[in-house]
């Protein structure tokens, strides 16, 4: 098998197509690029959860996005956007965090139970203030009614562990505690069985400006002996941001001084795409450039630095072995996206929206893939966020609802969900850009394939901006029998799906032509293509 795969490449490095990823140089003389799926190299099950999202109380995310009100005119259902539970269906959304990001640890989770009518109004972390009409049994509520598992992240910087003790009580408590009766004045008698809890957000940061060891004895004392009821509670540790190996590094050697890295279950890793290396400046908002408006170079620097999700999981991943070496704790990448200057968003009630492209497109098809091609070390990811706030795949604003590119990509992806991730070789002509007067080089195509039975599913990225690649596939030891596809691109690179045009980039279907058990396909400009294959 090795031996096969060695002559393959071999082939390629012939041809000029440089392997993504790798430093191979080869090409083909029909096809200008190659793809071998190894059937027999398996990584590990995509976990649903890897296409989790994350929803918080910040400018529009809740109100507006996903509570309208049990008195809107806008469809709902019990308060909850209509057309946002029927969108996340569709797309079998596994999971949801909620209430933050950095708000959650100014939280008080009593500020969102009981009767509507007696919530107080509380200052929000972001500057506004909360009506607190959404919250604990209406986050249930929303992910009951959309299929998704909660995923509560807790206030350590501002309650007492008690609080995390008791909110856990309220939520997961058979009949017979205070929390319990509270729950069921509410009208839910039954346990909710949440088993996903944050223990603080970005504990570095907004969460608290804790060091690594200070915020460990507080992780420390807030999960020893919660209750359980009767299932292991799925806890998770505020981890790093990027490449910020030291707080890994530090935090989860002095929860192992304390011997209880054994009831850690996820390590958070936050990375957004800023596309911070145009130069032109230092400002923090105006440096990650516009969403919409954007030149070639920036173009393909977003992707590139999207593309550094790869290297973060491998370098966290490698220091979290040295605490962990039998890698019990997983990654939870419980936000990612790209996030642009202020400027092409929904107006000022709307904090951190903005638009999404085609770009923004490609970037969440790659980083899917990256997902799936660290299937054995990411147990969950979360989108930032799924309404209304940088990385969405929705937008909504009064009765006006459109699904954005980025939600097109997740639909498209769906059938990776659940299937075992294998390792797949990808050989393209690299693509060439001029970056800053030097030339800059990014892969030319790269993706990831699952296989479930004989339903092989092979999702693509190609980011060249004008040049549609010509492409054998092959499956080492199998044959393709028969497939389907379907593509999201545009002509306009900018193209992007607003209220007045909501299907400007929208997926189409594509042909597959096998023959002779492999398959010869052309992956458009710029675009992200999910190809279902049919094994013999
Ligand atoms: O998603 C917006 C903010 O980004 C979150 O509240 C915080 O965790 C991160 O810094």
């Amino acid at each position: 098998m090795l031996a096969d795969r060695r002559t393959f490449l071999k082939s390629l490095a012939a041809c000029g197509v440089a392997v993504a990823g790798r430093k191979t140089v080869a090409a083909s003389t029909q096809a200008a690029a190659h793809i071998e799926v190894l059937p027999e190299e398996p990584i590990g099950a995509i976990l649903p959860e890897i296409y989790g999202h994350f929803i918080e109380h910040l400018g529009g995310v809740i109100y507006d996005g996903v509570w309208v009100g049990p008195d809107s005119k806008i469809p709902n259902e019990g308060g909850i956007r209509k057309a946002v539970l029927d969108a996340l269906k569709a797309i079998h959304a596994p999971v949801v965090r909620w209430p933050g990001g950095c708000f959650a640890d100014s939280y008080d989770w009593r500020d969102g139970i009981g009767l509507a009518a007696e919530r107080k109004r509380r200052t929000n972390f972001w500057g506004s203030a909360d009506s607190n009409a959404f919250g604990t049994q209406e986050f249930l509520r929303f992910c009951a009614l959309s299929g998704a598992k909660p995923y509560l992240a807790a206030n350590l910087r501002s309650l007492p562990a008690r609080d995390f003790y008791e909110w856990i009580e309220y939520c997961n408590s058979p009949v017979g505690t205070e929390g319990a009766r509270e729950r069921a004045a509410q009208g839910h008698s039954g346990p909710y069985d949440v088993r996903y809890w944050g223990v603080g957000n970005e504990s570095w940061g907004c969460g608290g400006n804790f060091t690594p060891e200070e915020y460990a004895a507080e992780f420390c004392r807030f999960i020893s002996w919660v209750p359980q009821y009767g299932h292991r509670l799925n806890l998770v540790a505020s981890g790093p941001h990027d490449y910020e190996l030291e707080w890994t590094r530090r935090l989860l050697g002095a929860v192992n001084e304390k011997h209880l890295l054994g009831s850690v279950y996820g390590l958070s890793l936050h990375y957004y795409t800023w596309n911070l290396s145009g130069g032109a400046t230092t400002d923090w908002d105006l440096g990650k450039r516009d969403a919409v408006k954007f030149n070639e170079m920036e173009w393909y620097e977003l992707l590139a630095q999207g593309d550094a999700m790869d290297p973060i999981i491998r370098e966290q991943w490698a220091v979290m072995s040295e605490s962990d070496p039998r890698h019990a704790i997983k990654l939870v990448v419980d936000e990612w996206g790209a996030w642009y200057a202020p400027g092409s968003g929904l107006g000022p009630k709307y904090g951190l929206s903005q638009m999404l492209t085609l770009r923004d497109a490609l970037l969440t098809g790659l980083t899917l893939d990256i997902f799936h091609r660290h299937a054995d070390k990411v147990a969950m990811a979360n989108a930032a966020q799924m309404i209304n706030c940088l990385h969405s795949l929705m937008l909504a604003s009064e009765d006006k609802f459109v699904l954005t590119p980025v939600y097109h990509v997740f639909k498209m992806y769906v059938p990776h969900m659940g299937a075992q991730a294998i390792r797949t070789e990808f050989g393209a002509p690299p693509v060439h850009y001029d970056r800053l007067s030097k030339t800059a080089d990014f892969w030319g195509l790269n993706g990831s394939a699952s296989v479930s039975g004989k339903d092989l599913t092979l999702t693509v990225v190609n980011p060249h901006s004008s040049r549609a690649i010509q492409t054998e596939i092959v499956v080492r030891g199998a044959s393709i029998a028969a497939g389907s596809g379907q593509v999201l691109t545009n002509t306009d690179l900018h193209a992007h799906n607003d209220f007045q045009h909501p299907d400007a980039v929208y997926p189409q279907a594509c042909a597959v032509s096998a023959g002779g058990g492999r398959v010869v396909h052309e992956f458009p400009a710029a675009s992200v293509t999910a190809l279902y294959l049919k094994l013999a």
